[in-house]
């Protein structure tokens, strides 16, 4: 197993400990999540789970965890998901892996957010790794062009890349397409996330602002909690 890897596994366990029997638990998606969603199920626990996307609800079902959807279970208690950068007050990028919107579904909806990741992923200025913008199909192209005009206005000269797995273009779970935008730093989030929810078209960002509760950073030393 690599070192990263490890470490996700370390902060995927200690969010694990959080859980209290009789939680209602929201379960984030990509390899870090794994992690959680594994040591969650090992401790057996009873616990009603509400997952961010497909791929995490199959994990979770086969490793015998109860599922229960989004608005019809009583308030999620606790969210643990992965995030793609960290930056300063545990302001997140997340989408790496598609699932921005459910995951900000979710996270909007429970009463603590926890982040978990590798030591990679802390970063002093969000930006390097691109943003992820999910959009309409229809007419995307031209809500691409509106992207680029705030992103524009943000001070952020660059033009958002439509993503693409085996040639074409990736699909989301809820049927939307995505765009990255390479915006290497971001120097006003707040600023950014309202210009992007300005845009006819665009469904949500990446831009996980004033969400995350608790950070559980995995690193050669073992995991580190992090709070805004
Ligand atoms: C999924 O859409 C993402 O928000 C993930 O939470 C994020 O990309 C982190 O993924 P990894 O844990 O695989 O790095």
């Amino acid at each position: 197993m690599s070192d990263a890897d490890a470490q996700k596994r370390a902060a995927g366990a200690a969010a694990a400990a959080l859980v209290e029997p009789g939680m209602v638990v929201g379960l984030g998606t990509g390899s870090t999540a794994v992690w959680f969603v594994r040591a969650l199920a090992e401790r057996k626990l009873d616990v009603l789970c509400v997952p961010t996307s497909r791929t995490t609800g199959d994990l979770a079902r086969e490793l015998g965890l109860k599922l229960g959807e989004l608005g019809e279970t009583r308030e999620i208690d606790l969210t643990v998901d992965g995030a793609d950068e960290i930056g300063p007050g545990l302001s997140l990028i997340k989408g790496g892996g598609g699932a921005l919107l459910r995951e900000k579904l979710v996270w909007e909806s429970s009463r603590r957010c926890v982040v978990i990741a590798d030591a990679a992923k802390k970063v002093a200025c969000l930006g390097q790794y691109p943003l992820p913008i999910e959009v309409v199909a229809f007419g995307h192209r031209t809500t691409a062009l509106r992207i680029c005009d705030a992103l524009d206005e943000c001070g952020i000269g660059v033009a958002p890349r439509l993503r693409t797995r085996d040639g074409a273009p990736f699909v989301t779970d809820s049927g939307n397409l995505i765009y990255d935008a390479p915006c290497g730093r971001i120097e006003e989030v707040a600023a950014l996330a309202g210009a992007l929810k300005g845009v006819t078209g665009v469904v949500e960002h990446g831009l996980f602002l004033d969400l995350a509760d608790i950070g559980l950073i995995g690193g050669p030393d073992g995991v580190d909690r992090l709070e805004p």
